[in-house]
């Protein structure tokens, strides 16, 4: 939630933080802004919308400087307006600030602040901070690091901060509490970037340092950064890493859009995400994360899987793959629920944490609270280095590469990769699975890439059926057992970017309530796989038709049943059911991309979200 990007070095700062700002823009996008200065303020511009807008509003206005701050918001205090844009600047208008959190006691500090004589033009909480750093600065006639490590002490919350002094312009304070924050160094110190993540100024450097929490680093052109605790002011080796990331895996790449081109790169996404785990030659998983701490994993009484949104989708398909192949209770766990309702966590329990971004503050916080019940955590994450991956015990990444669509799709089959990969492996080990059963399911999965890749060919005739319902105002997805959470993905999938609302149900739960909406304007889409409960589902087909609702099928290749009652059929290759997920996922997510195109909506940036989840 928020970007933020920042420049202190000899080149110009606007191109770079308004490129970066664009790469950052999943982090939200309900207004932007920047702040260029060389010694005085050449330019402070802000704007309601996107990072495009505030483009064009500097178009002939004065961009020069060799230091830059910009952000682009997801509003949290405050609606989207000019006013409660960043950068942010105190009252003496010296200092300035860019922040992506949500510092939770701004008021009483703004009620104080007001008694000294602070005004305040924004409703942000975040203009309460920057004035709060000027407090500190001028009752404590101190630094501004120290100024900053003051005020940062006296606020309850989350941030990442990027600050600077306009009369003191070779010199930024950055602080991370809860939101990530990078710093890339220039060769021989002569340059600072600072971003939300890398993207930003991959093309400039490959040295990173990371911010972990409760850290703050003080940047001066031309010294090594030099990295304190917030706390207690104790010194931190700063830990200077070499990014593996490159440019063109944040570019579209010839697609239209990041969220098609996402879709398309699953089949080495998925592959990269087994590479060196699955050895099918001698039908061996090799995972040291999961073998590091095996006895644990074997002799866990249960698995508590925590996540959100998609993530939690996976985790669903993660119940039924551990559940069947490995025979271990599996619960699954909405983060945000877990966190704050006190849950039961036994020793022996595993709590395993989903997330694409790493970030997702509230999945944090339920690994938090598993951790401090004495929980062994294992993360499933993507993105390398992020707090979720830092904060589990151990855990696996899904090397999906960067996914920048708002709407995940990578993520969530390279996750369900790392879940089959888990339950297999425990399996076998517990003897759940013969040899012959464990050898069909890693030949089965090797062939995944290629299956998903002739899936995709059907891209056409999908494109076709969404011309076809694009303006239906409501939408019902069914499956069962394993497919029952790829229902639930695809309903969240159509409603968050086309905005047609959407639901999805296990198919034999449509008679206790959701028939009732059934009509000939209603579209389901029905997964009716030949391994699944096929003949079950079949007859909930017939029921939907018998009400004239119109079904979308999604079945197995060469189906002939289902093909005579449906309105259209997209076939999958033949896969066993448990790891079927990760074809039927495929058209449902180009069904909902074709028809939030053919609508008009922004498919790589849906109204009201963020990739990040940040704040709770
Ligand atoms: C939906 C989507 C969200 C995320 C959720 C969790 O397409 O992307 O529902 O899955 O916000 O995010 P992560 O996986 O980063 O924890």
């Amino acid at each position: 939630m928020c970007g933020i990007v920042g420049y202190l070095g000899y080149r110009e700062a606007y191109p770079i933080v308004i490129n970066g700002l664009q790469r950052l823009e999943y982090r939200g996008y309900d207004s932007a802004g920047i702040i260029l200065a060389n010694g005085s303020v050449s330019g402070l511009y802000k704007t309601k919308g996107k990072v495009s807008d505030l483009q064009q509003i500097t178009e002939n206005k004065n961009t020069a400087g060799n230091l830059g701050l910009g952000h682009t918001r997801w509003a949290t205090h405050g609606v989207p307006n000019n006013e409660n844009s960043h950068p942010h600047v105190s009252n003496s208008g010296n200092l300035v600030i860019v922040h992506n959190g949500i510092i939770e006691n701004y008021n009483s500090i703004k009620k104080e602040l007001l008694t000294r004589g602070y005004t305040f033009s924004s409703d942000t909480d975040t203009e309460v901070l920057i004035n709060l750093i000027e407090e500190m600065k001028t009752k404590n006639n101190c630094k501004l690091g120290q100024a900053v490590q003051l005020a940062l002490n006296n606020v309850v919350g989350a941030y990442a901060i990027a600050v600077f002094d306009i009369t003191k312009p070779n010199e930024i304070i950055v602080a991370r509490l809860g939101s990530p924050i990078a710093i890339g160094i220039g060769e021989n110190n002569s340059e600072f970037f600072i971003a939300s993540d890398a993207s930003p100024f991959l093309e400039y450097t490959k040295d990173a340092v990371y911010l972990d929490d409760e850290e703050m680093a003080i940047i001066k052109l031309g010294r090594e950064i030099r990295v304190r605790k917030i706390l207690n002011n104790d010194i931190v080796e700063p830990n200077v890493q070499e990014l593996k990331m490159n440019l063109e895996q944040i570019e579209k790449g010839g697609f239209d859009h990041f969220m098609l081109k996402e879709i398309h790169e699953q089949p080495s996404a998925i592959l990269d995400t087994y590479r060196g785990r699955l050895l099918p030659e001698t039908d061996v998983i090799k995972m040291g994360s999961v073998d590091n701490h095996i006895a644990k994993f074997l002799n866990a009484k249960r698995i508590v899987i925590v996540a959100c949104g998609t993530s939690w989708h996976a985790g669903l398909v993660g119940e039924y793959l551990i559940e069947e192949l490995a025979r271990i209770p599996v619960e699954v766990e909405y983060a945000s629920e877990f966190r704050y309702r006190n849950p039961i966590i036994n020793k022996g329990d595993i709590v395993i944490a989903i997330s694409q971004s790493g970030e997702t503050a509230d999945t944090l916080a339920a690994i938090k609270l598993a951790k401090s019940k004495g929980a062994f955590v294992f993360g499933i994450c993507n993105v390398v280095g992020s707090s979720i991956a830092r904060e589990t015990d151990s855990g696996a990444y899904t090397h999906a590469g960067p996914e920048i669509g708002v709407a995940s799709t990578k993520a969530f089959t390279t996750q369900i990769t790392v879940l089959t990969l888990i339950a297999l492996k425990l399996g076998s080990l517990k003897g759940e699975l013969s040899n012959s059963e464990l050898h069909n399911y890693i030949q089965e999965l090797s062939l995944i890439p290629s299956k998903v890749q002739e899936l995709l060919k059907v891209s056409e005739d999908i494109e076709k059926i969404a011309a076809i319902y694009k303006d239906a105002p409501n939408c019902l997805y069914l499956g069962r057992g394993f497919n029952f959470p790829v229902a639930l993905e695809g309903a969240l999938k159509l409603k968050e970017i086309s905005y047609i609302h959407a639901e999805g149900y296990p198919a034999a739960e449509m008679k206790h309530g959701p028939i009732a909406l059934i009509d000939e304007s209603m579209p389901v889409v029905v997964i009716a796989t030949k391994k699944g409960h096929y003949e079950k589902v079949v007859s909930n087909i017939q029921e939907i038709k018998s009400r004239k609702g119109k079904i979308i099928a999604i079945v197995t290749k060469g189906d002939t049943q289902v093909r005579d009652i449906a309105d259209h059929v997209i076939e999958i290759p033949e896969i066993s059911e448990a790891l079927s997920p990760l074809l039927t996922t495929i058209p449902l997510q180009l069904l909902s991309y074709y028809i939030a195109v053919m609508r008009g909506c922004n498919v790589d940036q849906p109204r009201n979200l963020a990739k990040s989840v940040t704040v709770e």
